[in-house]
Parts: structure tokens; C-alpha cells; sequence
């Protein structure tokens, strides 16, 4: 299977065998190193670049099969643009172009930590390990038919060369508990349902005490005492029992009040009696994506030792038509004490996060909670796959998402709420009704998720256009993303961590 390679660092030294990548400006200058690498080939990369017409402008590269002079089995050059323009995204997408540029087959790569001005930092060198990692991701575990060429070695391994290799351990190893919980997310959202139900989900979801983070997983029964009719009457029509996950990671002062992450968990939402039509239902498998992103990201803090206290809860349910299942017209009570009518059984997610918002606004007392859910088609059609809908009831918290979202790549646009919205979510029969028409149907299921988070500081993120289906990137080949923990991992280390 195509496990990514083993990616370590060594000191700069021109490898004997195995494919070398370096990097190269749009003057094609090499930093010192690479040009010590590459001396024993003379001119044959100006002449190479020359007859390919590359120029090493950023996101260009050439490839040099048996370079002669070279003792390794292909040369790659990538082109960076202006070093000092570098960010540290653009750093990890080096990574993952290095790394596509060396074939799975290859048993060895080697990629100079270096760019026209000098030796990367620590951290650059890092990031860019980090953007391989990322960019090796396969979900494959289900081919059991694979063609030489498209297996990796076992053993392979990527090195990447650095002045000091002391400094870039030390900086990747937070990088590589991110980069993990990135995988988690992946591995879950790409997971089919016959799979991944809601007992396995939460099983996997408990595998995170193992980087001591507490895990409480909630039954059906435990859940009724509580209240939490709103997600059980989305699970009700399944033969898969619903459960809630509840994880802990306190890495920050005892007593202080802990940030929270809620996901939702639907393992398959065929819509219910409300039945979606056939045609890709199959990716409402990923409609867990929520709950595989906090589960991913609370590996990542506790992976990491992040100096904070969060609480991780996600909501598992499958969303079926049964004999059993709930009905348009039922009327559920929420663990809020507020009634839903349902109209439409396949507005699910609303129902489960409200259940699960209340319980860790009420419980934890949060200094704030995000949710993330795959909500809505409609904001697929409002923002396509670039940004997930970002709707918040505090504009600090708005300001520091969208900020996150700049730095990581992950990022989010503000959507409206606001009191004029609530009438198309008012019932002739109870609270409220659980849709509100066509119109501005991400925003009037935002409203929604609202009446249940009180007055704590709250941002909802529609992530159905940016969870899964996503076009393949630098940094990513597979249909599951695992949007949101790079994202969400910034916004803790940025602004809700103790200073080291
Ligand atoms: N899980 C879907 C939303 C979704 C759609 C996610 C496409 C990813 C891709 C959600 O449960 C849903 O069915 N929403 C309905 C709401 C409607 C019935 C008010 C929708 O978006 O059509
Ligand atoms: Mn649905
Ligand atoms: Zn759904």
C-alpha cells in the first residue's frame, strides 16, 4: 500500500543514490548547498532548463532522468518564485510538491531544505516535511488489486537535508502531531458506513486516549436520561445505536475554563423518510466530516501538548428510513427544553448539533464553541469549495477564524445572521420547525444551531463544500480533506494557549 514514506532529516550531503529535489528562484539561482550538490553536473540543468523553457517561476518544475554527473537516479528542481515572498503555507506546498514529483516506486528521495537564499529555517524545513507528509496520503486500504508502480517500497523514505538537524526535529514535532490529526480526519471522513458506524466511530474517537486525552462515550440510554430527543430522533429509524463522544484534553491551567469543538457525526444521511435521490448518495458517508475534524484536532493538541483546556464533543447518529424512523410532523423536544417540528427528515444535522450544543454550553461552560458540520447544499452553492460558511455571534472570535483561515489555507467567509431570519423558522406547532425553505437555507440552519448556544460565544462552520470531493491539491489527493484541524489548531495556538 502507498504508507507514506519515512520522512527524517540528515545534514546537507549530496545522496549516491535515490531521486534529489531542490529548489531553485525565477533566476534559477540555487542556494549554496544545492550548487555544491549539483557542481559535478556542470551546465546540464541551465541546458536542461534552457531546452524545457523553465524559468523557476513559483509552482514550475523540471525533472532530469540519470543526470550525468550525479550518482542519483533523477534530479528535480522546483521553482519558488522570489524566496523572501515565501509563506509558511507555501512552505508546506513545496513539500507537497516534492514529494509528487518523486515516483511512488522511488525507494529514496532526498530534498534540499534550501531556496536561492540560503538554508530554510528550522521551521521552513519543517513545514515543508510537514507538506510532504500531507501530500503522501492515499486512502487505499480497500484496493487490493495494485500495480507494481503504484506501490511504495516498504521502507521507502524521504530526507529532507538540513544545516541543523537537532533545530528541525524539534520544530516538526509539532508539526507532525498536527499533520497526524490531519490523517485521523482523512482516514475517518473516507471511511464507508458499513464501516464506520456510530459504536466504531466513537471506538476510533477512543483510540485518543492513548495521547491522554479523556474520553466519555454517552449510549442511547444515557442520552434519553439526559434529554438529547433531538439526535435520538435522528438515529431512531437505525439499526446503528447512536452515541455522543465527549473528549477532554486539559493541557492549560486547572480550573480555567476549557474552549470547545462540536462536530457533527451523521456516518450516513440517506435522508431519511424524507429520502435523498440516488444519485451520490454514496458521499453522505462523509457527512461525519464534522466529528472527524474534532476528533483530528484534539489529537493534534494533545499530540502536541498544546497548554489549553478543550473539550471535544461530537454527536453520532446514521440518519435512516425505517419502520421505525421519525416522521415529518413528529414534534421532538430538545435536552434545551425547546420543541422542533420536523418537516423535513433530512435536515438532520441541526437536530443533532442542537442537542450537543446545549449539553456543552450548559456543562462546560466554554469560553467559546466552534461546531463544524457538513449543514448544507446550499453553501456548496453559496461559497463553492474555496471557504467554508462561517456564521458567529461574536466578532472577535469571526476576526481570529478568518485570520487562521489566511494563515493555514483553511479558510472561512462570514455569512449573515440576524432576528429576520427567525420567521422562516417559526412553527405553527412548536418552537420552531426544522427548515426554513429555499431561501437562504445555510443561514436560516445557522439560525437554527443559534437558538440552542444561549449567550455563549459561538461560531457555527458550514463545511459541506471543503470536507470531502474537494479538487485535488498541493497538499491533498484524497476526497476526504480533514478541513478544519489546521485551521482550528491555529486559532488554539494563536490566541488560547499559555505562553511557553
Ligand atoms: N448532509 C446534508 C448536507 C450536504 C449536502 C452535505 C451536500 C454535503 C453535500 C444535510 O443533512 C442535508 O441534507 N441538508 C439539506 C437541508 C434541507 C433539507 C433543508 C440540504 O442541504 O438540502
Ligand atoms: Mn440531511
Ligand atoms: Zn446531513
Amino acid at each position: 500500500m502507498t504508507d507514506a514514506p519515512k520522512i527524517g532529516f540528515a545534514p546537507f550531503a549530496a545522496p549516491a543514490k535515490g531521486a534529489l529535489v531542490v529548489f531553485c528562484d525565477d533566476a534559477l539561482t540555487f542556494g549554496p548547498q544545492t550548487r555544491k550538490a549539483l557542481a559535478p553536473s556542470g551546465d546540464l540543468v541551465a541546458r536542461a532548463a534552457k531546452a524545457e523553457r523553465f524559468t523557476g517561476k513559483s509552482g514550475s518544475s523540471l525533472t532530469l532522468p540519470v543526470p550525468a554527473g550525479l550518482k542519483v537516479t533523477r534530479l528535480v528542481v522546483i521553482g519558488t518564485g522570489k524566496p523572501a515572498k515565501l509563506t509558511p503555507q507555501d512552505f508546506l506546498k513545496l513539500g507537497g510538491t516534492a514529494l509528487s514529483k518523486v515516483p511512488v516506486a522511488e525507494a529514496q528521495a532526498t530534498v534540499f531544505a534550501e531556496t536561492a537564499a540560503g538554508a530554510m529555517t528550522a521551521q521552513q524545513a519543517a513545514d515543508v516535511a510537514t507538506g510532504a507528509r500531507l501530500r503522501a496520503y492515499a486512502f487505499d486500504r480497500y484496493k487490493t488489486k495494485k500495480k507494481d508502480d503504484d506501490k511504495r517500497p516498504a521502507g521507502a523514505t524521504l530526507t529532507v537535508a538540513v544545516s541543523d538537524v537537532a533545530a528541525a526535529n524539534k520544530a516538526l514535532a509539532p508539526n507532525a502531531a498536527i499533520a497526524e490529526g490531519v490523517v485521523i480526519a482523512r482516514d475517518l471522513v473516507n471511511e464507508p458506513a458499513n464501516v464506520l458506524y456510530p459504536e466504531e466511530f466513537a471506538r476510533r474517537a477512543s483510540k485518543l486516549r492513548k495521547v491522554g486525552v479523556d474520553v466519555d462515550v454517552l449510549d442511547v440510554k444515557q442520552m434519553r436520561k439526559l434529554g438529547m430527543n433531538a439526535l435520538l430522533g435522528v438515529g431512531q429509524g437505525s439499526v446503528r445505536d447512536s452515541r455522543l463522544v465527549v473528549m477532554r484534553w486539559n493541557g492549560g491551567k486547572k480550573g480555567e475554563k476549557p474552549v470547545a469543538f462540536i462536530g457533527k457525526g451523521v456516518c450516513f444521511d440517506t435522508g431519511g423518510i424524507s429520502i435523498k435521490p440516488a444519485g451520490g448518495m454514496e458521499d453522505m458517508k462523509g457527512d461525519m466530516a464534522g466529528a472527524a475534524c474534532v476528533v483530528g484536532l484534539m489529537h493534534a493538541l494533545a499530540a502536541r501538548k498544546a497548554k489549553v483546556n478543550v473539550v471535544g464533543a461530537i454527536g453520532l447518529v446514521e440518519n435512516m428510513p425505517d419502520g421505525n424512523a421519525q416522521r415529518p410532523g413528529d414534534i421532538v423536544t430538545s435536552m434545551s427544553g425547546q420543541t422542533i417540528e420536523i418537516i423535513n427528515t433530512d435536515a438532520e444535522g441541526r437536530l443533532v448539533l442542537a442537542d450537543v450544543l446545549w449539553y456543552v454550553a450548559k456543562k462546560h461552560k466554554p469560553k467559546f464553541m466552534v461546531d463544524l458540520a457538513t449543514l448544507t447544499g446550499a453553501i456548496l452553492v453559496a461559497l463553492g469549495v474555496e471557504y467554508a460558511g462561517m456564521f458567529s455571534n461574536d466578532d472577535r472570535l469571526a476576526e481570529r477564524l478568518t485570520a487562521a483561515g489566511q494563515v493555514t489555507g483553511e479558510r472561512v467567509w462570514r455569512m449573515p445572521l440576524g432576528p429576520e431570519y427567525d420567521k422562516q423558522i417559526d412553527s405553527q406547532f412548536a418552537d420552531m420547525k426544522n427548515t426554513g425553505g429555499r431561501n437562504g437555507g445555510s443561514i436560516t440552519a445557522a439560525q437554527f444551531l443559534q437558538r440552542f448556544v444561549d449567550d455563549t460565544s459561538w461560531a457555527h462552520l458550514d463545511i459541506a463544500g471543503t470536507a470531502m470531493g474537494v479538487p485535488a491539491s498541493d497538499l491533498n489527493r484524497s476526497w476526504g480533506s480533514g478541513y478544519g484541524v489546521r485551521l482550528l489548531n491555529r486559532l488554539v495556538a494563536d490566541h488560547y494557549e499559555a505562553k511557553r
